[in-house]
C-alpha cells in the first residue's frame, strides 16, 4: 500500500512476456522479511495477454497493464516501422505514468527501440535486463538453446547470464552482473534451461538491488534525491 511504504523505497515496475519466474523472485526478494531486495514493486506490463507473470503478478496484488503490438499493425497497416513507433512511444507513456525508478525487464521479448527508451532517459528513468548468455554471445531469443548447440559443436566450453543496463542495441548495454554457467557433456537441454534459471533467480535480484544503488548515487551526485 503506498500510504505505509516510506518514500525513499525505491518503485519497480517489471516488464514480463511469459512464465514470469524471475517476476516472482523479484516479488519474493521484496516482499520477504527482512526483504533481501529493498524496493516495490508498483506495476507489471506484459506484451503477451497469456503470459503466467500476469497471474504471479495479481497473486501478490500487483497491478497489471497488457499492452500488444497487434493493434498497432492493424493501425498502420504495412508499415511495421511505424506501428513500433507508436507501440514503443505508448509503452514509454505507460511507464513513466507508474512513475518508477527504474524499469526491470524480466523475460521482455520485445527490443527497445529509442521511441521507448528515449523518454525514460529522459526521466531518468533507470532500465536493466536480463538475458540468458555471456556478454558479446548469443544476443536476442534463443541464446540457450544457440549455447546449448555451440556446445555440442565443440565451438564453447561454457555459457552464463547477465543483467546489464539497456541502451539501443540488444542485450548489449554494460552489464552489471556477469555469472558464468558451465556446461556439461550428455546434460540435455530442459536440464541446462533449469540450471540457467535457477541462477538467474537469483542474479535478477542482485542486479537489480546493484543497479539500484547506482541510481541511488548518480541521484545524490547530481543533488536530485
Ligand atoms: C529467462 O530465461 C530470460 O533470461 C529470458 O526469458 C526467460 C524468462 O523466464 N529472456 P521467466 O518468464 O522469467 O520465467
Amino acid at each position: 500500500m503506498a500510504t505505509s511504504t516510506p518514500a525513499a523505497t525505491p518503485c519497480l515496475l517489471v516488464l514480463i512476456s511469459g512464465n514470469g519466474s524471475n517476476l516472482q523472485a523479484l516479488i519474493s526478494a521484496t516482499t520477504s522479511t527482512p526483504p533481501t531486495l529493498p524496493a516495490r514493486i508498483i506495476h507489471v506490463i506484459s506484451n503477451k495477454k497469456a503470459a503466467f507473470g500476469l497471474t504471479r503478478a495479481a497473486n501478490a496484488n500487483i497491478p497489471t497493464t497488457y499492452h500488444n503490438l497487434v493493434p498497432y499493425k492493424k493501425q498502420h497497416a504495412g508499415d511495421i516501422a511505424a506501428a513500433r513507433r507508436a507501440y514503443d512511444a505508448e509503452l514509454a507513456r505507460l511507464i513513466l505514468e507508474q512513475k518508477p525508478d527504474m524499469v526491470v525487464c524480466a523475460g521482455w521479448m520485445h527490443i527497445f527501440s529509442d521511441a521507448a527508451l528515449q523518454p525514460l532517459v529522459e526521466a531518468g528513468v533507470g532500465i536493466i535486463n536480463l538475458h540468458p548468455a555471456l556478454p558479446g554471445q548469443f544476443d536476442g531469443a534463443g541464446a540457450i538453446e544457440r549455447a546449448y548447440e555451440a556446445f555440442q559443436k565443440g565451438e564453447i566450453g561454457g555459457t552464463g547470464i547477465m543483467v546489464h543496463w539497456v541502451i539501443g542495441e540488444v542485450d548489449r548495454g554494460e552489464p552489471i552482473v556477469v555469472r558464468e554457467v558451465e556446461m556439461v557433456e550428455g546434460e540435455g537441454l530442459a536440464e541446462l534451461e533449469e540450471r540457467i534459471h535457477k541462477v538467474e533467480h537469483v542474479e535478477i535480484v542482485n542486479g537489480t538491488r546493484m543497479a539500484l544503488e547506482r541510481l541511488v548515487r548518480e541521484r545524490e551526485a547530481a543533488g536530485r534525491t
